[in-house]
């Protein structure tokens, strides 16, 4: 079921309600306290893009597999963008996109089980569909409507990238995850194109993604060779 929203704090926080199930969608027309990565917050236009949640049983992974989760989600934005016929890359580990601008923000949101395994999770997801004119703050960001030249139905485009999620997420959960491995990589921004990079101290240096492994670790070459780099571990220059 879809459920939509006028104004929610969240869609995650509403998501976490037991009383949605596998497939159920959250959506709100506007977020008063939407958020983003790294505790930032999520800010986008009420009324013209798509900021929502997808509550997903995820009963089946261990907690050390949700890496999968994230790439199934990610695959499923990349099919979606490809129907409306732009190329969308995955940005190390979770945004998606558009040359070197960013059209989407993944933030998902798991519940642990019992025994090392998950729960279910809420993958909440922000398209940035028909905005045009964003805060100059944000750095680098990008819409589906200036991708394409035209605005764009974001119920449709919901539909869309829902159908592509669950035939994904049909995947991961049959077990082919060697296949969802293989199509993340060949997505992958910047794949085997050397490029900067920031260390946590504030080094800069050159490097080039050679891929990424099965737990969600960048591998990153650089003069000294292929180097494994967790999550807030290393960041890109853009
Ligand atoms: C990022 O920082 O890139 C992640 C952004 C995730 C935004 C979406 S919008 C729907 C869902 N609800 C939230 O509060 N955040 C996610």
């Amino acid at each position: 079921m879809f459920y939509y929203f006028d104004e929610l704090t969240s869609t995650i926080d509403e998501a976490r309600d037991g009383k949605y199930a596998h497939g159920d969608v959250v959506a709100a027309e506007s977020q008063t306290a939407g958020r983003g990565q790294r505790g930032k917050k999520w800010s986008s236009a009420a009324g013209e893009n798509l900021t929502f949640s997808v509550v997903l049983d995820t009963s089946f992974l261990r907690t050390d597999e949700q890496f999968l989760l994230l790439e199934t989600v990610a695959l499923a934005l990349v099919d979606m963008f490809a129907s409306y016929g732009l190329d969308a890359r995955i940005k190390w580990t979770n945004d998606i996109y558009i040359g070197d601008r960013k059209i989407v923000g993944v933030l998902i949101d798991h519940s642990l089980g019992t025994g090392g395994m998950l729960a279910r999770s809420g993958a909440g997801i922000g398209i940035n569909v028909n905005q045009t004119a964003f805060d100059t703050a944000l750095p680098n960001p990008t819409s589906m409507a200036l991708e394409t030249g035209h605005s764009c139905d974001r119920r449709k485009v919901l539909e869309e990238f829902y159908k592509r999620l669950m035939a994904r997420f049909e995947t991961l959960k049959g077990g082919a995850r060697e296949d969802l491995q293989r199509d993340y990589h060949s997505k992958i921004y910047r794949l085997d194109t050397p490029a900067r990079y920031t260390l946590p101290d504030g080094v800069e240096f050159t490097g080039t993604i050679r891929g990424v492994g099965p737990g969600g670790e960048l591998l990153l070459e650089d003069a000294g060779g292929i180097k494994k780099y967790l999550y807030r571990e290393v960041s890109f220059v853009i």
